[in-house]
Order: structure tokens, then sequence, then C-alpha cells
């Protein structure tokens, strides 16, 4: 087990009506918040005049309209509001895509030259506002780490980075705003929560025992409750293990001991900037595939553990083939909750740019993606194809 440094400083309120710590929450940061939401989803549910409620004797600022795969722009902007009207803390109200642009809007505001210059470099984060954040959508995790991902439209790169100061210092969790998610953004959701788990999962560490079977539970509980959730969206209990389950994948606690060794994200990312696709459905996609392309000798050991311990499969069959039906399985999982596996079906009609997205992938990670296994320019070129379908 690797020697390793924990710290998540983040106060989470979980369940049903956890909304009414807000006000004491933010009161006790400052009176003047800036509110950062989406398109809108936030006002059709309710949430919106729940937390204005809360804010009753605050002075509020808006910012709206956040997109998904968030843009510079919205950053600028908030940062803007921050600067000219002594904003005291940030109040992200939304899925991943609201809460990342929040965090950077509190670095942003702090910082004098363009965003995008900590984006690329974030040890130019030296301060940040305060965040506080309401979750309604189960998935990126964002609610519980200090990442955040900002595109950039012109340039079509999309980065993710990260700082000790941009954890939430408070995420507000109650199950019962995710109801109204779309069928497409719950199932999205579970892939990315999946997604991530794997990405920690795979490595080559082998004495890092509990959180390696962390990492399990999480998998089987994706698994246990996707399916339920993508039923009946109203299964309180479904949305809440799940909503749980996106702040553990990515908090940091199943990579104690192990690190992280992330293949598909950079991937991944490339995508959602040229074609705008759901960043979760892009996961959903490539993974199966990933999986496939790496399994050889050296993996297959790893690949038999996950489909016995996550999918039940016979322990005594040849572990060749048992890491193939695990992969199989993940795949036929993916497609019950009708995410895409190719790109005609994720909405990409034009692939003549793999190759250019492939080198974007690969200098995103400084030229190569040292993930559980290296993946150069050819190898990110191969797992694209591999999309293509048949
Ligand atoms: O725009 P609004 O009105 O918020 O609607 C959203 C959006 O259309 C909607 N939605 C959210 N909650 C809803 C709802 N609709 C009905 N009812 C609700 N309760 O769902 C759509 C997608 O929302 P978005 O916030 O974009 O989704 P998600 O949470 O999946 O966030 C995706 C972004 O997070 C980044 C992704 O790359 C992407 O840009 N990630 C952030 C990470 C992090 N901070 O650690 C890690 C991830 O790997 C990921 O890269
Ligand atoms: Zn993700």
């Amino acid at each position: 087990m690797n020697n390793f440094t924990y710290y998540v400083p983040v106060r989470i309120h979980f369940g049903k009506g956890e909304i009414s710590k807000l006000h004491d929450e933010i009161t006790s940061i400052g009176k003047n918040v800036l509110l950062v939401y989406g398109g809108g989803s936030i006002k059709r549910i309710g949430v919106y005049d729940q937390v204005i409620e809360q804010l009753k004797d605050c002075n509020v600022f808006e910012l709206g309209g956040v997109d998904p795969n968030p843009r510079l722009k919205s950053v600028e902007d908030g940062a803007l509001i921050c600067k000219e009207n002594h904003i005291d803390v940030v109040l992200a109200v939304g899925g991943g895509s609201s809460i990342d642009c929040a965090k950077a809007i509190c670095a942003a505001a702090y910082y004098d030259g363009n965003p995008w210059d900590f984006i690329v470099d974030s040890s130019l984060i030296k301060k940040a506002l305060p965040l506080v954040s309401v979750l309604t959508l189960s998935a990126t995790g964002s609610e519980m780490d200090n990442t955040a991902v900002i595109t950039n439209p012109q340039t079509k790169d999309k980065r993710g980075f990260g700082s000790r100061h941009l954890f939430p210092k408070v995420s507000i969790l109650d199950p019962t705003y995710t109801y109204s998610v779309s069928k497409y953004q719950t199932a999205s959701g579970v892939a990315d929560i999946m997604s991530h788990t794997f990405e920690t999962y795979f490595n080559d560490t082998k004495d890092a025992y509990l959180s390696n079977e962390i990492a399990i539970s999480i998998l089987k509980t994706c698994i246990k409750y996707g399916k339920v959730v993508y039923d009946e969206p109203d299964n309180y209990e479904a949305r809440a293990n799940l909503m749980w389950a996106s702040s553990l994948a990515i908090n940091g606690l199943i990579s104690c001991g192990c690190g992280k060794s992330w293949s598909c994200h950079p991937m991944e990312h490339v995508l959602s900037a040229y074609y705008d696709v759901t960043h979760g459905a892009g996961l959903a996609m490539l993974t199966p595939k990933w999986m496939t392309y790496i399994l050889d000798d050296s993996t297959v050991d790893k690949f038999a553990e996950y489909g016995i311990e996550v999918w039940g499969i016979d322990a005594s069959l040849p572990p060749m083939e048992i890491a193939k039906t695990a992969i199989a399985n993940t795949e036929a999982f993916f497609h019950s909750l009708d995410l895409p596996s190719t790109f005609e079906e994720i909405g990409i009609p034009d692939t003549s740019t793999l190759e250019e997205m492939a080198q974007m992938a690969v200098d995103s990670k400084g030229g190569t993606i040292k993930g559980y296994r290296k993946l150069e320019f050819q190898d990110v070129v191969n797992i694209y194809h591999m999309c293509q379908g048949k």
C-alpha cells in the first residue's frame, strides 16, 4: 500500500429537506452571494424558489445559463460580477457543469489575467472565494472534489484542473432533487460514476485491499441501482445510493494507497470539446473499447477479478474468458440504459477529425496518457476507430 495524504474539507448535508441548512451555512460566510446555475431546470423543479427562500436576508446576484460542458465565457462573466459586487460566497445549484463553472469563478475572482491561464496551469491559483453547492444530478462528484472542467470553444480545448482552494466548503445532497433528471442524463451519470471508479480501480497496486473493495462496492451499487432508477425515476433508495456513490467515486477515497491512472477521461474530454457530447455518454461508448484494447496477459488477472467480484462470474473459468465476459457485461449494461456504443449512436457524424482529436487527447497529458496502460497517439486513434462500429 502506497503512502498517501487524504484531506477532503467538505461538509456534506445529505438527505430529503437538507436545504433547510443552507441559510445558516451561507450567512456564516457572508451576505453577498453569487448564485450560479444552468439552463433553468432548477426553476422547473422548484429548487430555485427553495434556495431564494433560504437566502432572503442576503444580497443575491445571479449567473444563469451555464452550459453543459461549461464555457470560459461564463467563468469570465461570473468573475466580473464577483469583482464588481464584493461577493463573499459563490453558490452553485445544479449538476457538475454549474459547480465546475462556479469553482472556476471562485478562482477567477482573485485572478487578474485571463482565467484560461490557471485552467492550464493551476499553480497560478493562490486564493479562491468560498464555494457552496446544491447538487441536482448524480454524476461528476464535483460536489466533493477540488476539480473543475472548463471548455474553451475557440481552441476546442476542454481542460480539467484542480487546486486545494477549490473544494466546496459545504454541499447539500438531496436525492429528491434528482427525480426529474432525464433518462439519458441519469444513465450518463451512472456511466460517469462507474468510469471514475474504473479509472482508479484498474491499477497495478496489489495490496490496497480496502480501497479496492470500496471501488468494487461502488461499481456494484451503480449496477444494482442504475437500472432501478432508469425504470423508476422517483425511487428514493436508488437515487440516494447513486448520489452518495457519485461523491465517493471521485473524492480520493478509492485512490488511497494506490494512486490514480486515468485513461478514458482524456479521450472523452476531446469528444465533448469537439462535438459537445454528454460526458457520461462518451465514457459509456469508450470504456468497453478501452478495456478490450488493453486486455492482455499483463492485465487479464485484474479484469478477471473485476468479472468475479463485480459481475459474479464463475471463478473456475479460465481468466481470459472471465475477463472477456466482464467487458461484454459492461457494454451490455450500458446498452440496457440506452447509452451509445458508437460514434453514430452518440451523434458524431463526421469521423474525419479522429486523428486530430487523438493528438489533442495525448497532448493534454503531456504527449502520453499514462493510465493503467500507457496510451500513445496511435493507441488513441485505434480506440476511436473501435467506436466506428462495423
Ligand atoms: O442546464 P441545467 O438546467 O442545469 O440542466 C442540466 C443539463 O441540461 C440537466 N439537469 C441537471 N440537474 C437536473 C437536470 N435536469 C432536470 N432535473 C435536474 N435535477 O442535466 C443536463 C446536464 O447537466 P450537467 O451539469 O452538464 O451534467 P453533469 O453533472 O454530468 O456535468 C458534466 C460536466 O462535468 C464535467 C464534465 O466534463 C462536464 O463538463 N466533469 C467534472 C468533474 C469534476 N468536477 O470532478 C469530473 C467529471 O469526470 C467530469 O469531467
Ligand atoms: Zn467523469
